[in-house]
């Protein structure tokens, strides 16, 4: 099996499910047994194998009850109409552990920038500090840009140095991760529900939402040569988010916590070209203010840590809670900071490090 898959599964929750993403060496058949049932990576009746990545959905309800789930692959050495050429069938089995209980402890990772090895180093000095994580947050900005199809590999890379396949992942896209030749296939290697990239989901007692700002200058902007069409975008978000202030799913359950992740920190003034879409965010800022009322915002984009208190001197929109930028990074100098979140006793604790020591802690209360 090692050979034939390029990394451990990525397990990413979206809404009620977790959608399993493995990328592949080889030509093959994927599937995912989960307490007695079978899913497919199938195309409505058949199994896809013209790709070098492979997706199944899984409930989220079955994979937390069964706690390890089976990937099954079988190689195919020639499609054809009829009588197509297939291998025998590999299995390997891994355990997976749903975030339950009092205490959840996240990671969050943004704008790693194609770096792999002195990212992970910062998540592994947490580890040693705090614990593992019970999840992580992948939040925008992990490749470079999208020019070529490895540019997605980056994105498993980190997946595997943190979960091995054993506990989910939230993912949020970055504005960099919208530009080059394969940005438009993102969404066939990253999760997104109903092919968006914005939507909600729960993992434990915490709620997400997950938003997406798309590009951080305007659409005419000459950088992006006419490629771009994100204020139609935005709209359309828009719409959705006020979905999500009216039909409150968060105020259903056993919800104790709840969080934006979004790449972007919207509810800042920036300078030109980046000050678009202020009267979006101002809304945006509003509906999550005033309906959804989260207990933090979580993003990236900045490259400098920060934590923005409502009313401070960040808050030019409106902040709906404390925005927490948890991401630094500076390759020339050989430095990368992430951040973790540890929920418990509906608090939160913030820790910014980097692979050397913890340098800073902040609870929000
Ligand atoms: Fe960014």
């Amino acid at each position: 099996m090692e050979e034939m898959i390029k990394t451990t599964p990525a397990v990413f929750a979206v809404g009620d499910e977790y959608q399993i993403f493995v990328p592949v060496n080889i030509s093959c058949l994927m599937w995912v047994k989960v307490g007695g049932e079978t899913y497919y990576d199938d195309s409505n009746g058949i199994l896809r194998s013209a790709t070098d990545i492979h997706k199944v959905t899984v409930p989220m309800e079955a994979l937390d009850e069964a706690g390890k789930y089976t990937l099954c692959l079988r190689p195919v050495a020639e499609r054809k109409p009829y009588f197509s050429e297939t291998g025998e069938v590999v299995e390997k089995e891994f355990p997976f552990y749903p975030v339950k209980g009092e205490k959840i402890t996240a990671y969050e990772i943004a704008d790693a920038h194609n770096t792999v090895g002195l990212v992970l180093d910062a998540y592994y000095k947490f580890r040693d500090e705090y614990g593992k994580a019970d999840f992580l947050i992948l939040n925008g900005d992990v490749p470079a840009h999208c020019d070529k199809g490895s540019d997605f590999d980056v994105v498993f890379k980190l997946i595997e140095g943190v979960t091995g396949g054993s506990i989910p992942v939230v993912f949020a896209r970055g504005n960099h991760d919208t530009r080059g030749t394969t940005a438009e296939i993102f969404e066939n290697y990253t999760p997104t529900y109903n092919g968006k990239t914005y939507f909600t989901t729960k993992l434990g007692n915490l709620w997400m939402i997950i938003l997406d700002c798309g590009e951080d200058k305007a659409d005419s902007n000459d950088e992006y040569g006419n490629t771009n069409c994100f204020s139609a975008f935005r709209k359309r978000e828009t719409k959705f988010v006020e979905k999500v202030a009216s039909e409150k799913e968060f105020e259903k359950g056993d919800i104790t916590y709840k969080a934006v992740i979004c790449h972007a920190p919207f509810t800042r003034k920036n300078n030109p070209p980046f000050d678009i879409e202020e009267e979006t965010y101002k809304y945006w800022a509003k509906l999550l203010r005033e309906e959804i009322k989260p207990d933090v915002m979580i993003c990236g984009h900045t490259h400098k840590l920060s934590v923005d208190e409502v009313g401070g001197e960040k808050d030019a929109f409106g902040q709906p809670c404390t925005v927490v930028v948890g991401s630094e990074i500076n390759f020339k100098e050989g430095k990368y900071a992430g951040s973790g979140f540890i929920f418990e006793n509906g608090k939160i604790k913030v820790v910014f490090n980097d692979k050397e020591k913890i340098l800073n802690t902040y609870d929000i209360k």
